[in-house]
């Protein structure tokens, strides 16, 4: 199966999750997020921002789906495979929820320069602002470190969750992907 028939599919099951939980009574997912704020932050910001990102104000859906990808291996890092793998799959939405309801934290990198050329292209599906919008997370003010990690590993296929991103991508130059997240973490 072609990987990205497999993210098709994923996302297929993700809807039909997302269906069927929208009926659901909420969880009480207060102590079975406890333990995320040793690195997410017990205020939104990362114990090391520049490899652990933001979730505190993410966008709903991309919380979950990135859940459910470091679940079933779709998406691969060594600390968040395990963890996702100790929630239940009931919970994933909840908990998605409980997140994407926080304010994000104050920024914190530098004022910005000009947009940089092809900026334009990422708002498209990241809205204005690069403030996020179903279903694509919001980049603005992730580090920089952690922006270009997962630009490039996207560039060079280690992260194939999403069937557009690795040829958005690949079509720009390491040069161009640099300044793009360095410009998103400065807003
Ligand atoms: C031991 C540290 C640690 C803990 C505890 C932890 N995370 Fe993570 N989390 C990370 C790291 C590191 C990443 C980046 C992984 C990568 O590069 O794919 C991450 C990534 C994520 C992402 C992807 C965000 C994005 O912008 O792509 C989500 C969502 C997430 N974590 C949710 C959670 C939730 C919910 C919990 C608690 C149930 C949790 N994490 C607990 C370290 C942690
Ligand atoms: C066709 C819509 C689309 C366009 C255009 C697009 N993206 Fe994305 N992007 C997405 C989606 C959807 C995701 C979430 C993928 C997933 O499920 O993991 C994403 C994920 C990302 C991530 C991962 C964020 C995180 O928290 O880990 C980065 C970084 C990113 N995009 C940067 C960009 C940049 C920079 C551009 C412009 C050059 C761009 N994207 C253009 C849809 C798009």
């Amino acid at each position: 199966m072609s990987k990205h028939l497999f993210s098709t599919i994923l996302g297929a099951v993700a809807t039909v999750f997302a269906v069927n939980a929208a009926s659901a009574q909420p969880a009480d997912i207060e102590p079975k997020v406890q333990v995320c704020s040793a690195c997410h932050g017990a205020n939104g910001m990362p114990l090391d921002p520049k490899t652990m990102p933001i979730i505190w104000g993410q966008t709903e859906y991309y919380i979950f789906k990135q859940l459910l990808d470091y679940r079933t291996g779709a998406r691969e890092n060594p600390i968040m495979s395990g963890i996702a793998k100790t929630l239940q799959q009931q919970d994933l939405r909840p908990i998605g929820k409980y997140f994407a309801a926080k304010t994000w934290p104050a920024k914190q990198a530098a004022a910005n320069n000009p947009a940089p050329p092809k900026m334009e292209n990422c708002m498209i599906c990241h809205q204005a602002h690069l403030e996020g919008g179903q279903p694509a997370p919001r980049l603005a003010g992730l580090s920089y470190e952690y922006l270009i990690a997962q630009m490039n590993a996207f560039a060079n296929d280690t992260r194939t969750n999403n069937g557009d991103m690795p040829a958005i991508m690949k079509a720009l130059s390491a040069g161009e992907r640099e300044a793009i997240a360095r410009y998103a973490a400065g807003l």
